[in-house]
C-alpha cells in the first residue's frame, strides 16, 4: 500500500485549506510557522514527498544521469494528488478550494499538476519554483498565483522561471512575482510580500 505521511491543523472551516508541500529534504511540517504567518485563521495540511534520495524526502525522482524523471513526475503526482483528496474526504475539506503553498520540490510537483490539468486546484504560493517538463498548458485554467525568484539561483536559472511564467500565461493564470537579489532562500520580506498577496486575494 502506498503511503504519505501528513499533517492536519484545523482551522476556520469557512476558509479555504492551504496545502503545504515541502522542498527536498523538507517534511511534512515544515512550512507550518510561513502558513500560519501568511493564513493564521486557515485550515493546514501538509504531506511529506514519500521518496528519499540521497538521503532527503521528494516527491519525485532524478534519472541517473541527475534530470528528472518524467515517469516518476507522472506516477507519483497521480499517487500524491489521490491522497490529498482522501485527506480531503477525512478531514472535511474542500479539495478544489485548497490553496497551495509550497516551496521548491513541493511547489515544482503542485505547479505541475495545476499546469497539466491534473487537479481541480487554482491558486497557491509557490517559493522558487520551476518548470519540470515541456508539455503544453493550454487545457489548464489556472488562477492566481504567486511565485517568487532568486536571481542569483543556480538551481532556478532566469530562463526556466521565464518558461514557467510562459506557461502559467498559457494557462490563464493572474501572476505576481516576487524577485530577490539572492539565491533559492526563502527571505522575510518575501514572506512578508507573499502574505500581503495573500490578504488581497481574500479581499477581492
Ligand atoms: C526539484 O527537484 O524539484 C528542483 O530541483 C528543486 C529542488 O531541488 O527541490
Amino acid at each position: 500500500m502506498v503511503t504519505f505521511k501528513h499533517f492536519y491543523q484545523a482551522g476556520d472551516s469557512d476558509l479555504p485549506t492551504i496545502l503545504m508541500l515541502h522542498g527536498t529534504g523538507g517534511d511534512e511540517k515544515d512550512l507550518l510557522q510561513i502558513a500560519d504567518f501568511i493564513a493564521p485563521k486557515n485550515p493546514k495540511l501538509g504531506v511529506r514527498g514519500r521518496l528519499v534520495e540521497q538521503g532527503m524526502t521528494r516527491y519525485f525522482n532524478h534519472l541517473s544521469n541527475g534530470s528528472f524523471d518524467l515517469e516518476s513526475l507522472a506516477s507519483e503526482t497521480n499517487l500524491l494528488l489521490i491522497e490529498i483528496k482522501r485527506l480531503a474526504e477525512e478531514y472535511h475539506l474542500e479539495y478544489d478550494k485548497m490553496i497551495v503553498l509550497g516551496f521548491s520540490n513541493g511547489a515544482n510537483v503542485a505547479l505541475y499538476a495545476m499546469l497539466n490539468n491534473l487537479t481541480p486546484i487554482k491558486t497557491g504560493i509557490f517559493m522558487h519554483p520551476m518548470i519540470l517538463s515541456n508539455e503544453t498548458a493550454s487545457t489548464a485554467n489556472i488562477g492566481p498565483v504567486w511565485l517568487s525568484h532568486g536571481i542569483l539561483d543556480p538551481i532556478v536559472p532566469e530562463r526556466i522561471f521565464g518558461l514557467l511564467q510562459q506557461k502559467l500565461a498559457e494557462a490563464h493564470a493572474d501572476v505576481t512575482v516576487f524577485e530577490h537579489n539572492k539565491s533559492h532562500e526563502v527571505t522575510m520580506p518575501e514572506i512578508e510580500d507573499a502574505k500581503k498577496w495573500f490578504d488581497e486575494l481574500n479581499t477581492k
